[in-house]
């Protein structure tokens, strides 16, 4: 009897042995494995990495075309943000995902995206579209949807009038380009006649020159030459560069997107213009480097976003941005990381959002969005009740080309 018990325990013990070795459960109720000790999967940065259904966050900016130039940088920055939120724990312990559709670079693209983006996708957010052009035809259909639209570089006047559900990162017109103006009159204090030129098919543009000349002429009370106008697809700016010329200013003032923009650089130069440039914000992509070559050297830009700005989340941006691509990060990657992280940070905030309806989410997320502080790598932010941004440090840079015209810099000088 005692042998036979004995037998019976060892084969009990062989039988739990084996299975354990082939992975099964020798356990007869299905409790949860144990951590025991176990490390849960964890981030980067130590944090108990989220899991669980991710949160659809959409991103709509263009990726191809011309205005892929800014859109390109803004994949960049929303990415980073994705990783770093994610990083950070997410949304209360959920991940978030970023859903990209590719605006390109007119309103029947943007138009589309948010469309894919809202019925399709199903985004709780939309961080877009890149161009204001792009805004004005798009962001309606949010606003209809009641889908917060957060607008990464939609610098023109009227942005956050559009409707109650968007508001922007992106400081406008107003608040950054007079910048540029005073920087260029400190350093050139005898200038007196200023040549502007502006992209007429082009909504940021338009309202940028109109910021530029009321600076010009009521502000700094300088004589503005006759106003010179041209097309965002405009390749050839002879006629233009050829009647600011005749003006002989003392100050060159363009608005326009990086691609026009660059060109009409290029070719004033070609012939024979030395004085300063100011370029607005549409000048503002390390992207413009090709476009103009050695002579981007010296334009001078206002920017919403400096890379030696000290918080430690720009520092910890800045180091994920030049660990990706060898170099220092640009106001368009800044603005849309900006962009996510509200949406993030404002998500968070909400709680349990598996038993709120998708609707529910959009609208309570709008709230908190606009009712936010942020500390972002653009410095503190927060949103005017229309949407608008509160930012309060804006900054100039000067180009820097290297002397063969291959690569350059933004060189902070204020
Ligand atoms: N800042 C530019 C715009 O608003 C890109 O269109």
């Amino acid at each position: 009897m005692k042998i036979r018990q004995i037998q019976q325990v060892l084969i009990a013990l062989l039988v739990v042995s084996l299975l354990a070795a082939c992975g099964g459960d020798a356990t007869p109720t299905s409790a949860p494995a144990d951590s025991g000790g176990s490390a849960e999967p964890t981030s980067s940065s130590g944090q108990a990495a989220p899991s669980g259904e991710p949160i659809p966050i959409g991103v709509a900016v263009a990726q191809t075309s011309n205005v892929s130039l800014f859109g390109q940088e803004q994949v960049t920055g929303a990415k980073i943000a994705e990783q770093y939120f994610n990083d950070n724990g997410g949304v209360n312990g959920r991940p978030i995902k970023l859903i990209f559709q590719d605006t390109a670079g007119d309103e029947a693209g943007a138009i589309n995206a948010f469309q894919t983006l809202i019925n399709q996708d199903k985004v709780v957010a939309i961080v877009g579209p890149t161009l204001s052009q792009q805004a004005f035809s798009a962001d309606p259909i949010a606003v209809q949807n009641k889908v917060p639209v957060v607008g990464p570089s939609n610098t023109a006047g009227g942005i956050p009038q559009i409707g109650e559900y968007v508001s922007r990162v992106s400081a406008p017109v107003s608040a950054v380009a007079p910048n540029a103006i005073r920087y260029a009159l400190d350093q050139n204090p005898d200038i007196k006649k200023v040549a502007v030129l502006y992209a007429q098919n082009d909504a940021f543009s338009k309202s940028e020159t109109v910021v530029f000349q009321r600076a010009v002429t009521d502000t700094y009370k300088l004589e503005l030459a006759p106003v010179q106008t041209f097309q965002t697809t405009d390749t050839d700016f002879t006629t233009q560069a050829t009647a600011v010329l005749n003006e002989k200013p003392d100050l060159v003032i363009i608005s326009g997107l990086a691609t026009d923009g660059g060109n009409l650089v290029k070719q004033l130069r070609e012939l024979g213009y030395t004085g300063p440039i100011i370029g607005g914000n549409g000048f503002n992509t390390t992207n413009i480097f090709p476009v103009c070559q050695r002579f981007c050297d010296g334009i001078i830009l206002a920017q919403a976003y400096s890379y030696q700005q000290e918080s430690e989340i720009n520092q910890a941006f800045r180091k994920a941005y030049k660990d990706a691509q060898g170099k220092e990060p640009p106001q368009f990657s800044a603005q849309a990381f900006a962009g996510v992280q509200v949406i993030v940070e404002a998500l968070r905030k909400l709680g349990d959002l598996s038993s709120m309806a998708l609707e529910q989410t959009r609208e309570q997320l709008n709230q908190q969005i606009l009712a936010g502080t942020y500390e972002t790598p653009l410095g503190q932010l927060s949103f005017t009740p229309e949407g608008d941004i509160n930012q309060s440090t804006f900054y100039v840079a000067v180009i820097k080309m290297n002397d063969s015209g291959t690569d350059g810099t933004f060189e902070f000088v204020k």
